[in-house]
C-alpha cells in the first residue's frame, strides 16, 4: 500500500514510521510519503490559511492551496484524482473511523490523507477535492496529524507482515471471529497474584470450554460498553 500524507508537519511521521508494526509493513514494500503543502503555496510568506468569511475565530485552510498542492504532486486535476484513489480529509465532523472502515481502507492500493490545522478546511476542499471525510472521535484535536496516524496504524496492522503472529489479527477486538465485539480478557502467569486468581476455565486445558467462555466474555463486554452491534 502507498499512503501519501499532506501535512504541515511531515517530521511528525518520521517517528511513526519507525514503530515496529509500521516498519514491518514498510519493509514489505508499502510506503508512506509526506507532502508539506506549504511547499506548494504560491502565496507570499508560505501562507496556507486565511480568516473565515463571515467572521469568527481561527483560520481556515485555503482551497486554492490544497488544490495546487494536490495538482503539483499528482500532475492531474484533483477533481479527477478522486476517481483514481481515495482522498481522505481528517476532520472531526467526518465519518467515524471504525473496524468496518479500517477493513475497507486496508483493501485499497493507494490512499491520500489530508491533515487540516487551525479551524479546519474550507468547505470546498471537502466538497470537491476528497472522496471521504473521516473523524476518529467526537472531540477536537489541534490538527489532523494524530488522526492520520491513528488511521494509518489501524489500517497498516491489517496488512500482511505487520504483526509477528498473523493469528493476533484473527481473533482480535471487533473481528468477525468475535461477532464484531470487543476482545475477551487475557491472563498470563502468575496464575494467582495478591489473591487475584486467573479464571479456572483458562487453566483447565479444555479448549471448547475456553472458546465458549471467551465468546461469552466478549459478548458481555459489548453489552457493558453499550456498543451498538456492527451495522447499526
Ligand atoms: Cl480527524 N481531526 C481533528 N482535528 N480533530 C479530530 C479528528 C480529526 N477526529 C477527532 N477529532
Amino acid at each position: 500500500m502507498k499512503i501519501d500524507i499532506f501535512t504541515l508537519f511531515p517530521e511528525w511521521f518520521e517517528w511513526f514510521g519507525e514503530q515496529r508494526h509500521v516498519s514491518n509493513v514498510l519493509a514489505t514494500g508499502s510506503r508512506i510519503e509526506c507532502v508539506n503543502f506549504r511547499d506548494h503555496t504560491t502565496l507570499s510568506g508560505g501562507q496556507v490559511d486565511d480568516t473565515p468569511f463571515g467572521g469568527g475565530a481561527g483560520m481556515v485552510l485555503r482551497v486554492d492551496v490544497m488544490d495546487g498542492a494536490l495538482r503539483a504532486h499528482y500532475g492531474v486535476d484533483p477533481v479527477d484524482l478522486r476517481n483514481r484513489r481515495r482522498v481522505i480529509a481528517l476532520s472531526p465532523g467526518g465519518r467515524m473511523l471504525d473496524e468496518e472502515l479500517v477493513q475497507e481502507l486496508a483493501g485499497e492500493r493507494e490512499l491520500t490523507l489530508l491533515c487540516g490545522r487551525y479551524e479546519g478546511f474550507d468547505e470546498r476542499i471537502l466538497e470537491h477535492l476528497v472522496t471521504d471525510v473521516v473523524s476518529i472521535g467526537r472531540y477536537v484535536l489541534s490538527g489532523g496529524e494524530l488522526a492520520a496516524m491513528v488511521l494509518c496504524d489501524a489500517v497498516m496492522r491489517k496488512l500482511p507482515g505487520a504483526l509477528g503472529d498473523e493469528r493476533s489479527a484473527h481473533e482480535e477486538s471487533f473481528s468477525a471471529a468475535l461477532e464484531g465485539n470487543p476482545e475477551y480478557p487475557h491472563y498470563t502467569r502468575p496464575a494467582e497474584y495478591r489473591g487475584w486468581p486467573v479464571p479456572e476455565v483458562l487453566l483447565s486445558g479444555h479448549h471448547e470450554r475456553i472458546e465458549q467462555w471467551r465468546l461469552e466474555r466478549s459478548r458481555e463486554r459489548a453489552r457493558q460498553t453499550q456498543m451498538p452491534p456492527p451495522g447499526d
